[in-house]
């Protein structure tokens, strides 16, 4: 299922890496290296680079990084395999035939039917609009001020009041029945034969984030139910994994993404100029679209209907994007019941204002707790700070708990100590608080043990491929094993082989990972900042230093392991031995 390790090498080697990105982003030489502004995250000042010479680009903002593969994958949200074959054809390299097997052939070929269909559909009820009997369809848009951008924009169409067009259209162009129905563009009974699933309703195309049509939404134009009418799942169609809007809102670089109900909110934001708004498809927002919008954002605003419906659906995706690791705020839209109609009403400079005054999530869920509670009664006012406490368990990191008890605290009214007091017992109580599983960022905080741990094998391996004359120095130290995380022990044995070998070629490691979350880590390991130090005396001090804490580190691991692990007594034996030669050794780097 995957193309053999020399042809991505040469896929790779044929793309250059500064090619490559000058056709997205403007970058500028600075040094031995390119700079320019993330296309992964909003900036002001460039800190994206891109190095010709390793092949690499590496962000010091948010951490993104990789090679000209891992660019493409993020850029285009392409698999590796997309990548590679992205690639193979820019620079003119013949593919094999990825060797499928038959399911998997067959496979394929239904998806891109899928992706065809569905598109010949598009274009379908974009022309029926512009016809003469698509003009209900197109009054309807432009009474719900719509321009024609707008409408061209979103690919807006529109599905007649003819039953069976669709479906004749289709056979037409050569589509069989049975995938019109697989699509969930037409159903079949026995007493009309084959339909249109969709028929008087203005249709809204849903894109994949690359611009590909996967689905539709039709709405009726008046008040019939069911107001809108949505395309079933389908082989390309997954409502747990796409997002409307996404394929422009990636793009945006304004930093936060705002998450809408409907899709008439989200174009109404985008004709506002808010073009990084999106909306989940017609079903409730899932863990999957929020791991989908961590790679745009940090920050998501939730612009829901302000009613009852609306604040109970805004709870559940706080606690959503919470799991994640993205930070949630809550916009206020009063007195309007949606972004759509406070556009309307207001106006984009107002709604910017909206977005500036954003309520913290976590604000907002206390606001809502509290409608449940009568805080003139004593007895119900202390049900209410005790849940409060106990929501306050929810935040595992210490300095984020004590800033939230203090915050609380003074919203509130409660004493600081009391209301601490009351979250340390709940904590106590029921083993709280326990970590949220934070996804990597690449950004750490400095304090963290665990970065402490990491961060001298992340140097080492940077400086190694810095200056590779200095592994000659230190390979009698220092194994692929003094590695103690999974990933950077893996780098380092193929590091190392590299350079036993007398070559050195970190762009080619990064492939060797086909998980853009992986290769990231990666080009991170070669693209951690170096102190930039004038005399030869400092900068051996200081390889010393990095050498020295990373055999500490494998030997606080391997004694640790002892009783667990038999072959950890050779490690610690080694280790001391090692770390006492390391002491008394001066490392010269010449
Ligand atoms: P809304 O009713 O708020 O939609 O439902 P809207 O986009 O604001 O519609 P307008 O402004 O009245 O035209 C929010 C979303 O829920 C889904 C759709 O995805 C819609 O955009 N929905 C709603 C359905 O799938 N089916 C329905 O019958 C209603
Ligand atoms: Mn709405």
């Amino acid at each position: 299922m995957y193309y053999p390790d020399e042809l991505v090498e040469e896929v790779r080697m044929k793309n250059d890496i500064v090619d490559v990105i000058s056709g997205y982003v403007r970058i500028q030489k600075k040094g031995s290296s390119y700079f320019g502004l993330c296309p992964f995250h909003n900036e002001k000042s460039p800190s994206f680079s891109v190095s010709q010479s390793k092949q690499m680009f590496y962000c010091f903002g948010c951490g993104a990084g990789g090679n000209v593969f891992t660019f493409v994958m993020q850029y285009e949200n392409y698999s590796f395999q997309e990548a590679v074959k992205f690639l193979a054809d820019r620079a003119g390299v013949n593919l094999p035939e990825m060797e499928y097997g038959e399911e998997a052939k067959k496979r394929e070929s239904q998806r891109a039917r899928l992706l065809e269909v569905n598109k010949e559909a598009a274009k379908y009820f974009y022309y029926q609009l512009r016809s003469e009997r698509g003009q209900a369809g197109y009054q309807y848009l432009r009474k719900r001020e719509l321009s024609d951008e707008t409408i061209k924009k979103f690919g807006l169409g529109f599905a007649n009041v003819t039953s069976d067009d669709l479906v004749k259209y289709l056979k037409s162009k050569g589509y069989e029945d049975k995938l019109l129905t697989e699509a969930g563009l037409a159903g079949f009974d026995e007493k009309y034969g084959m339909h249109d699933k969709f028929w008087n309703r203005v249709m809204f195309p849903i894109q994949d984030s690359n611009h590909r049509v996967i689905g539709f939404g039709g709405r009726v134009l008046g008040d019939a139910k069911p107001k809108y009418l949505n395309s079933p799942e389908t082989m390309i169609f997954d409502k747990s994994r796409n997002l409307y809007g996404l394929n422009f809102a990636r793009t945006s670089r304004a930093g936060n993404i705002i998450l809408c109900e409907g899709y008439m909110d989200v174009i109404a934001m985008h004709q506002a100029g808010f073009t990084q708004a999106v909306a989940s498809l017609g079903t409730a927002f899932t863990a999957g679209q929020a791991n989908l919008l961590r790679r745009y954002a940090t920050e998501v605003i939730l612009a829901y209907d302000s009613d009852g419906a609306g604040v109970t659906a805004a709870l559940r995706a706080i606690g959503i994007l919470k799991e994640v690791g993205l930070t949630g705020k809550v916009l206020n839209l009063e007195p309007y019941k949606d972004p759509d109609e406070f556009m309307k009403n207001l106006g984009r400079e107002a709604f910017e204002e909206r977005i500036k005054q954003a309520e913290n999530s976590f604000f907002f869920e206390l606001r809502m707790l509290q409608r449940d509670y009568d805080l003139s009664d004593p007895e119900s006012k202390t049900r209410f700070h005790r849940e409060i406490a106990k929501k306050l368990c929810g935040f595992s990191e210490e300095v984020e708990r004590e800033n939230y008890i203090e915050a609380v605290a003074q919203k509130y009214h409660i004493g600081f100590d009391n209301l601490r007091k009351l979250v340390r017992s709940y904590a106590a109580q029921t083993g709280l608080a326990v970590p949220a599983s934070r996804p990597k960022s690449g950004i750490q905080k400095k304090s963290d043990p665990e970065e402490n741990k990491k961060k001298p094998q992340k140097l080492l391996l940077t400086w190694l491929v810095e200056e590779p004359a200095a592994y000659q120095k230190i390979k009698r130290y220092i194994s692929p094993s003094d590695f103690t995380e999974d990933l950077y022990k893996k780098v380092a044995e193929k590091l190392f082989a590299d350079l036993d070998g007398g070559r050195l070629n970190p762009a080619a490691i990064i492939s060797q990972f086909t998980d853009e979350e992986e290769q990231r880590e990666v080009a991170g390991l070669f693209n951690t900042k170096l102190m930039e130090l004038e005399s030869r005396a400092d900068r051996e001090k200081a390889f010393h230093d990095i050498v020295l804490a990373v055999k500490r580190n494998s030997l606080d691991y391997f004694s640790s392991q002892l009783g667990a692990d038999v072959s950890a007594i050779n490690q610690v034996i080694e280790g001391k031995k090692a770390l006492e030669e390391l002491s008394k050794t001066h490392i010269s780097l010449d």
